[in-house]
């Protein structure tokens, strides 16, 4: 048994969806989440700033005493997936979790990856399926409007901004045939109702938030590290950029109240 904190950190608010599943499958459980709000989008950095980045944001969760260090942002799990290495405590990023649900799922082999633009330039989740079964059809496309329309609110299946914005990005993937769609960036949950609607029911989409949540339950409980059951879990959030209207959003991506403290950080300090 592990009191202490599982620390999670995204560039910006798409984690919360890691959250949301985190806390859903152990309540009892403290979360420390970073969100680098200052410095988001990751998706169109150079390798070396998204890798300087993750290094920092580690550092910061390793300073509020944490048991682990989820990086719930397919950015940083791509480009930054050695991090694992340099951290006293274990590291789990979104990547694995996520290529095995992916292979689990598929029938016909023909599975669509979508990210952001360094993920996808990255190559990691074609690598990643590729050593679980060198047999599988990857066609991969970055969708580099969907995290500032995510960030932005524009989410209804009705509101033609994002319907067009995805028909445009996924039409390649409808093209080939994927029957299964890895939903590559922990901001693209929030955007499951409308891609949903463009790619039709016949196709799992796999939320990468939701595939690490799991696997961290499973690191967890594996390797006697989780809240022991008589832990009242709760969540602290911290930010780099403004605290007021965090709410508003991240109540959005949690799917419920906010329940927790939120501060601001100078992450460039760390
Ligand atoms: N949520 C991050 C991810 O999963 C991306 C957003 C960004 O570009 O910073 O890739």
């Amino acid at each position: 048994m592990d009191p202490r904190p599982i620390g999670v950190f995204d560039s910006g608010l798409g984690g919360l969806t890691a959250v949301r599943q985190l806390t859903a499958g152990m309540p009892n459980e403290t979360i420390v989440y970073f969100g680098d709000t200052g410095r988001v989008p990751y998706g169109s950095r150079s390798r070396d700033t998204i890798r300087r980045y993750a290094r920092q944001d580690a550092a910061f969760l390793l300073s509020q005493n944490v048991k682990m260090v989820i990086a719930a942002c397919g950015t940083v799990s791509s480009v930054a997936a050695d991090l694992g290495e340099t951290l006293p405590v274990p590291f789990l990023g979104v990547l694995d979790p996520t290529a095995r649900a992916a292979a689990a799922a598929t029938r016909s082999g023909k599975i669509g990856v979508i990210g952001t633009t360094a993920t996808i330039r990255s190559g990691s989740y074609r690598r990643a399926l590729a050593v679980l079964d060198p047999t599988l059809q990857v066609f991969d496309t970055d969708c580099p409007l969907f995290v500032p329309l995510v960030e932005n609110g524009f989410l209804a299946e009705d509101d033609p901004i994002p319907r067009l914005t995805a028909e445009r990005y996924l039409a390649p993937l409808i093209e080939a045939g994927v029957d299964t769609l890895i939903l590559g960036c922990t901001h693209y949950p929030l955007l499951e109702p409308v891609i949903r609607r463009v790619m039709g029911e016949n196709v799992a989409l796999i939320d990468s938030g939701r595939e690490t949540a799991l696997a961290c339950r499973e690191f967890l409980l594996e390797n006697d590290l989780a809240a022991p059951r008589e832990q009242q879990g709760s969540r602290r959030f911290y930010v780099s950029d403004r605290t007021e209207g965090f709410a508003g959003i991240a109540t959005l991506l949690l799917g419920g109240s906010l329940d927790g403290t939120v501060e601001h950080i100078d992450i460039e300090s760390y």
